[in-house]
């Protein structure tokens, strides 16, 4: 097993990439606290891990609290008695439109993808300390390495996660702490769907799901859209000690997309 008695807190676990790399985890060995707003997302989830023989805690609340962004780290803490590797995973598509701006979705975003990621560090940081060791990895995107003409506000978002991720790198590395960044492209989960048809981007909402979905696929060098697996398997390795000096990475996981 490769996460064998390793304890660790995955937000945004309720659905998609999230989910499945904690269930992956589990499979694995680790003990998982899964953290979203969706309670019975994560009572499905800490069901399915604790039928397949593993170990989970749900955390239900808001990361947009930041007193819950905080909390997670205590809460996970004090289930499983330490804390070896965080995915700071949740994120928000923010608004794509730059003239009459939906402010109220541009903060949700900056609290999504960059705040709540930046308080459960914090957080974190002191338990990892005390094991002498730890492993966090935060999700930005391929608009976090190029620019996206759809999402210039989540695209500086996503970048921001990078900077924030590779300086963390640094500063703890004398401590055996280690800091990665993964980049999706198109993964097949509901926050797909909400990317491909937000309410401000009228071109795109007058097109059928489907087609947006089949579009995307094709465009895709290996012609599909990824699953959420896929996203889990790399990492399953930036988070286990097989990484172990790697630090600082920026791995784009998108079938070449944007090679
Ligand atoms: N899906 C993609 O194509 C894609 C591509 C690149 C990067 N990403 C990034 O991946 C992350 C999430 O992606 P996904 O596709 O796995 O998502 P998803 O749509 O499958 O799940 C998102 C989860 O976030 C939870 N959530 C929403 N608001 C919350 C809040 N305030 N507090 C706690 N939980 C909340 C939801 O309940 C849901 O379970 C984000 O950081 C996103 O930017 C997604």
């Amino acid at each position: 097993m490769r996460m064998q008695n390793s304890i660790g807190l995955v937000t945004a676990a309720a659905s998609g990439m999230g989910r499945a790399g904690a269930v992956r985890f589990a499979k694995e060995g680790a003990a998982v606290a899964i953290v979203d707003i969706d309670a019975k997302g994560v009572e499905d989830a800490v069901e399915a891990i604790k039928a397949a023989g593993g170990k989970a805690i749900g955390i239900t609340g808001d990361l947009t609290d930041d007193r819950f962004s905080k909390e997670i780290v205590a809460e996970t803490v004090r289930t499983f008695g330490g804390l070896d590797f965080v995915w700071a995973h949740a994120g928000h598509p923010g608004p794509s439109a730059l003239e009459g701006m939906d402010m109220a979705l541009f903060d949700l975003a900056v609290d999504l993808n960059l705040r709540s990621m930046t308080l459960t560090t914090g957080a974190a940081l002191p338990e990892m300390r005390k094991r002498g060791k730890g492993s966090i990895l935060y999700t930005s995107s391929t608009s976090g390495v190029r620019g996206s003409p759809h999402s210039p506000i989540y695209s500086a978002m996503k970048f921001g996660v990078i900077g924030f991720a590779r300086s963390l790198a640094k500063r703890v590395a004398h401590e055996n702490i280690r800091s990665n960044v993964i980049c999706p492209g198109g993964v097949d989960t509901p926050m797909l769907r909400t990317f491909l048809a937000r309410p401000d981007d009228k071109k795109k909402s007058a097109v059928p799901m489907n087609d947006l979905l089949e579009d995307r696929a094709r465009r895709s060098p290996m012609g599909r859209t990824c699953q959420p697996e896929e996203i889990a398997n790399a990492a399953l390795f930036l988070l286990s000690d097989e990484a172990s000096y790697v630090s600082g990475a920026v791995l784009v996981v998108d079938g070449a997309m944007v090679a």
